[in-house]
C-alpha cells in the first residue's frame, strides 16, 4: 500500500513511492531539467488554493446553514480543481459516516469508522492521500473512474465532524500541497459554521 498520512497540521511527509520516484529522477539526471516546471506547478497550485479560500469566504458570507454551505463548497472544489471526478462530504452520525452534499456520481451512503479511505481517515484523524486506490486495502469503490483519492477530516475543536473526500481519475493526482490547501479550506469552512470566522473578518 502506498499511502501518505498527514496529521491535522499537514506535514510534508512523502510516501515511500514518492521518494522512490524522486530517487529515480535523480539517477536519470532529469531532476534539474524538471525543476523550473515543478516550481511553476507548485506556484500555480498555491495560487489556486489561495483563490479558493477567497471564493469560499465569499460563498459562505452571511449564510450559516451547514448543508447549503457544504453543497456550495463541494461544487466550488469540483468545478475549480482539475482532474477531480468526485468531491463531497461524509458527516459523522453516531459511529458511522453518512453521505453529505457532494458533486459527482451517486456514492455509498454509509461508511463505518475504520472502513474505506474515509473511515480510516476519520478513525485515525489524519489526512490520507492515496496515490492509487487499487492498492489501498478496503478501499470502497463508488465510481469506477476513480484512481486516486484524498480524505481530509473536519474538526470542531477536538471533535470529529466528518470528512471531505475528493477522487480523481488520475493516479497520484493529490500531493502535500493539496493536503495543505484542503486543510486550510476546511478550517475556514468549519470556523465559519462554528461562528469563529465572522463576515467582517
Ligand atoms: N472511496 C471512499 C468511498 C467514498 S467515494 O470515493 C465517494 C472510501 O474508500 O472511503
Amino acid at each position: 500500500m502506498s499511502t501518505t498520512l498527514t496529521k491535522r497540521t499537514p506535514s510534508t511527509k512523502r510516501s515511500p513511492a514518492a521518494k522512490r520516484s524522486t530517487a529515480k529522477q535523480k539517477t536519470r539526471g532529469k531532476r534539474a531539467a524538471k525543476k523550473p516546471e515543478a516550481r511553476s506547478n507548485r506556484n500555480a497550485k498555491s495560487k489556486l488554493y489561495a483563490s479558493l479560500v477567497v471564493q469560499l469566504l465569499s460563498l459562505l458570507k452571511g449564510e450559516y446553514d451547514l448543508i447549503a454551505n457544504a453543497a456550495n463548497f463541494s461544487a466550488l472544489l469540483f468545478n475549480s480543481l482539475p482532474n477531480v471526478n468526485w468531491a463531497g462530504f461524509y458527516f459523522l452520525r453516531g459511529d458511522e459516516l453518512v453521505l453529505g452534499p457532494f458533486q459527482g456520481n451517486p456514492a455509498c451512503v454509509r461508511i463505518p469508522m475504520g472502513q474505506g479511505v474515509c473511515g480510516v481517515a476519520a478513525q485515525q484523524v489524519e489526512t490520507i492521500i492515496v496515490p492509487n486506490v487499487h492498492e489501498f486495502p478496503g478501499h470502497i469503490a463508488c465510481d469506477v473512474a476513480s484512481n486516486s483519492e484524498i480524505v481530509v477530516p473536519l474538526f470542531d475543536g477536538e471533535q470529529l465532524l466528518g470528512v471531505l473526500d475528493l477522487d480523481s481519475p488520475l493516479i497520484g493526482r493529490f500531493d502535500d500541497q493539496d493536503a495543505e490547501g484542503l486543510n486550510e479550506l476546511v478550517t475556514v469552512f468549519v470556523g465559519h459554521e462554528e461562528g469563529l470566522i465572522h463576515d467582517n473578518d
